[in-house]
């Protein structure tokens, strides 16, 4: 089983940002876990990050066809990047959105994200951990 993580804007320095919203961890000890997660359930994972909408939108396009599932935390972009949705939109692998902070309880314009409708789960809130959550749910969703 495939599964892409993709990371979008300002996570690369995620060990800057607030700690008591983002978990404290950096970009690099973030996919630490992820990738040891992904051998505790036997999931073939690969994670990437960028700060470019663009190349956000062409790994998406490249994982057409070619995963099992796709775990997506686009930052910001989640609340107005109606290119990253029409992206999405084509996905036939099932989506997880992850948000390493509780957007649902932070200013009023995080609440509302662009993918949330086409995702089959979504994380909110868990920090570091939600993405062992969405591994989770891909790999039972698979089996
Ligand atoms: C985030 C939440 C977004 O609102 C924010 O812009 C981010 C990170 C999160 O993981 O909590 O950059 O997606």
């Amino acid at each position: 089983m495939r599964v892409e993580v993709l990371n979008g804007v300002n996570l690369d320095v995620l060990g800057r940002r607030d700690p008591k919203l983002y978990g404290g961890l950096g970009l690099h000890e973030l996919e630490t876990r992820i990738y040891d997660w992904a051998i505790e359930l036997d999931v073939r994972v690969r994670c990437r990050q960028t700060n470019s909408e663009g190349e956000y939108v062409n790994w998406l396009h490249e994982t057409l066809d070619a995963v099992d599932g796709l775990i997506l935390n686009p930052a910001a972009w989640t609340h107005y990047s109606y290119a990253i949705r029409d992206a999405v939109e084509l996905q036939t692998a099932p989506v997880v959105e992850v948000h390493l902070s509780n957007v649902d309880q932070r200013e009023e314009w995080r609440r509302f994200s662009v993918i949330a409708d086409l995702a089959a789960h979504r994380v909110i809130g868990k920090g570091p951990d939600g993405y062992r959550e969405a591994l989770e749910f891909l790999a039972r969703k698979a089996s």
